[in-house]
């Protein structure tokens, strides 16, 4: 029987990484966060001197790129050239680096296959902007988790707080309404819910309730497609 997977999207801060490590761990399914992959390849243009918004000199670099996702124990880490590079992708400006990169065309192409294969592989659950619509279209289940912009910002400033960067809850909302709106407008695969998405708004739910509505998502469909 093949693998099963489970494709969730949505905006900036709607908890997708944290449900979907969550629920990756109760299923004993491997999680791929997508969006480290993007931002690794904003910090190899950050390190080579190149502007976020240089789409040739982005171009120019991605075939001497070596990226590979690795796991130690559950958690994902990004390799570029070899390097472990997880704890620097996750500031504001590899955030805006990430979502300029993910605009291009050719980054897109350049990490489709390397997305395909870890579901090729293993169980997944898989999180990030177009993963039910264009990455793994056939996925057992899709999942658009969304909530308003203002929890999300919250959230979000929170989660920044906690590994000491030091921002405002204004910056985090700003930034987070430019990014939705450059994430969604894009022609390159555009922020959207797969037309067979379940909707799952966490905006008024706790995170125990939200786990929970996934899980139960999951187990349904696999007990649907006679998997459990
Ligand atoms: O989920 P994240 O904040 O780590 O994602 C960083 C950026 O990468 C985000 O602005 C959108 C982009 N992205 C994407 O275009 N497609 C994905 N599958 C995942 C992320």
């Amino acid at each position: 029987m093949g693998n099963f997977s489970v494709a969730i999207d949505g905006p900036a801060g709607a908890g997708k990484s944290t449900l979907a490590k969550a629920a990756a761990r109760a299923m004993g399914f491997i999680y791929v966060d997508t969006g480290a992959i993007y931002r690794t390849v904003g910090f190899a243009a950050k390190r080579a001197g190149i502007a976020p918004d240089d789409a040739a000199g982005v171009t120019a670099l991605l075939p001497g790129l070596s990226i590979d996702i690795t796991y130690i124990g559950d958690t994902q880490h990004m390799l570029l050239d070899g390097e472990d590079v997880s704890d620097w992708i996750r500031t504001p400006e590899m955030s805006d680096y990430a979502s300029n990169v993910s605009a291009m065309p050719a980054v897109r192409a350049y990490l489709m296959d390397m997305q395909r294969q870890m579901a090729e592989r293993y169980n997944v659950i898989m999180d990030g902007r177009d993963i039910g619509t264009v990455v793994l279209p056939n996925a057992g289940l899709k999942v658009f988790l969304t909530a308003a912009v203002e929890k999300r910002a919250a959230r979000r400033h929170l989660e920044l707080a906690e590994k000491g960067i030091n921002t405002t809850f204004e910056e985090v909302l700003r930034d987070m309404r430019i990014r939705d709106e450059r994430d969604s407008n894009r022609e390159a695969a555009p922020l959207r819910a797969a037309e067979d998405a379940v909707i799952l708004d966490t905006g008024d739910l706790t995170l125990e309730e939200s786990i929970q509505a996934l899980l139960d998502l999951i187990q349904a469909r696999m007990s649907e497609g006679g998997m459990v």
